[in-house]
């Protein structure tokens, strides 16, 4: 469904005859109808810079993104609209992301009302996202301040759901919510996926997040990817060391097994 072959994203930074910098080199992934394709890095490795090339929203210096057989590298602002039905987001942190001001049901309604949506048909639509993310009926007229953290990052998902999406970019959607927390929402993402055949580009750093929800997983380290394949595999037996201390370094709760990582940290930070 989504192809990435080659992809370049440089930043130009101000001053005269300075380098550009590549925040993203030489990237290609793909990602089938329903998969999740977890994207996993150290901050600054460019996962983000992926997820917006993707979505129009940083420059596309080399190679090419296709989306069900369009390129969609270099598009203008009305073939963007028409796209953003197929391809949505879910940012990491849910406050910033959503506007402190507008009720959910505002929230919920504008990519509705984008698309044509409204009335009757926009209210059955929106009663039955606020079901299909676990939210109460009565949310509609909130505030999304009203909400607890996980709470708000359901009415994000719902927001991205709205128009029946067949891309999601999640970027570190769980990444400011507590343990447990994160758990169900990720949990929540899984039961989507079932019921809606959508598919998921999962930026995290945290490999164990990645690992729980994703069917692929691809390692992204200083802005080319170092690894990828079967989440079981990969993560059972990395191959780049890379890969590797980033294993190592992901928390997992069990003690014993955070005994074992420790270790193993030691043990690779000599490698
Ligand atoms: N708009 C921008 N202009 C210049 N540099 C940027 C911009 N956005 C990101 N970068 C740089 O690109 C690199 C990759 O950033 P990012 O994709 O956000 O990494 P990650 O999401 O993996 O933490 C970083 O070094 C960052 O500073
Ligand atoms: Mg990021």
């Amino acid at each position: 469904m989504l192809d990435i072959e080659n992809l370049r994203v440089e930043y130009r930074p101000k001053g005269f005859r300075r380098p550009p910098f590549v925040a993203v080199d030489d990237v290609s992934l793909a990602i089938a109808e329903g998969e999740t394709l977890g994207l996993v890095g150290e901050s600054g490795s460019g996962k983000t810079t992926i997820g917006r090339a993707l979505l129009g929203l940083a420059p596309v210096s080399g190679g090419r993104i296709t989306f069900e057989d369009t390129d969609i590298s270099h598009l203008n602002r009305r073939e963007r609209r028409v796209i953003s039905r197929d391809i949505q987001v879910v940012f990491q942190d849910p406050y910033s992301s959503l506007n402190p001001s507008m009720t959910v049901g505002d929230i919920l309604s504008e990519p509705l009302r984008v698309q044509g949506v409204g009335g009757r048909e926009a209210q059955a639509r929106i009663a039955s996202l606020l079901d299909q993310v676990g939210l109460p009926q009565d949310a509609v007229r909130r505030l999304p301040r009203e909400f607890s953290g996980g709470q708000r990052q359901r009415v994000g998902i719902a927001r991205a759901l709205a128009l029946s999406p067949r891309l999601i970019v999640c970027d570190e959607p769980v990444s400011a919510l507590d343990l447990t927390t994160q758990a169900r929402v990720l949990d929540l993402f899984l039961d989507i996926q079932e019921q809606t055949g959508v598919a998921y580009l999962f930026i995290s750093h945290d490999l164990d997040v990645v690992r729980h929800i994703s069917h692929r997983i691809a390692v992204l380290y200083r802005s080319r990817l170092v690894e990828m394949g079967d989440a079981i595999e990969l993560t059972d037996m990395p191959r780049h060391p890379y890969t590797k201390r980033l294993l190592a370094s992901s928390p997992v709760l069990d003690p014993d097994k955070q005994a074992a990582r420790r270790e193993e940290r030691q043990r690779l930070s000599y490698v």
